[in-house]
């Protein structure tokens, strides 16, 4: 089949985000001026380089994570390994502002080094962030969308100490949750190792 995002597609639902899978889950922390702390997951969400290395996320609509960003300048984004997959889905709920998702979740919080946003205590690994820009996407034609997208810089990177194996960050053991359609997720990756090629 063959359709046109903009003319519909004749389908239950919509396979785009199925398509696009597995996502990463950037599960954005941030603290506001008033001090509460406030946490959701963004599968919009991956890093885009490494030198220096910049993460970015999207939020359809301007939600909290925006708005607490753009006025702090911070965030941190941690990831979900097994452990905290049932806890990632409940700090999606929409929440009003000012109410804590680490609290509602069951979450605790664990301190930043460079950052005042807290992370999440017992995460795989989480990385400290300044923000370099924060954009309203356009469409084709240049007409802006609801569509916020936020990059931040790495300034720190926590790892679960266990989750290293010879100095490797070990993704057997992280068992990253992942983003893939409808309702579903991915969980730890089969790993397979394939060296880069050496001629043309
Ligand atoms: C796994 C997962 C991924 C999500 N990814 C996104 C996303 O990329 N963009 C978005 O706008 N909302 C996403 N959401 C929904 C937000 O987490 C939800 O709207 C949340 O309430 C936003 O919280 P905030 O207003 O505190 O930022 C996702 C939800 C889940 C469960």
């Amino acid at each position: 089949m063959f359709f046109e995002p903009s003319k519909g597609h004749g389908l239950p639902r919509n396979p785009f985000k199925a398509i696009v899978a597995p996502r990463p889950i950037g599960w954005i922390s941030t603290r506001a001026g008033d001090g509460t702390p406030n946490l959701a997951p963004y599968s919009f969400f991956n890093a885009v380089c490494d030198t220096p290395p910049i993460v970015m996320f999207s939020s359809s609509g301007r939600k909290d994570s925006v708005s607490i960003i753009e006025e702090t300048g911070e965030f941190v984004c941690n990831f979900v390994g097994e452990k905290q997959f049932k806890a990632m889905s409940q700090t999606s709920f929409a929440y009003e502002r000012g109410i804590s998702e680490f609290a509602e979740a069951g979450l605790a919080e664990a301190e930043c080094r460079l950052v005042k946003a807290p992370r999440v205590a017992g995460a795989p690994a989480a990385l400290e962030c300044a923000v370099t820009e924060i954009s309203r996407l356009k469409d084709r034609n240049g007409d802006v969308t609801g569509n916020w997208a936020v990059f931040g810089e790495v300034i720190g990177v926590h790892i679960d100490d266990s989750m290293l194996t010879d100095g490797f960050f070990d993704l057997a053991k992280a068992k990253p949750v992942t983003r893939l359609g409808y309702l579903d997720y991915g969980m730890a990756p089969e790993i397979v190792t394939l060296p880069r090629p050496t001629t043309g």
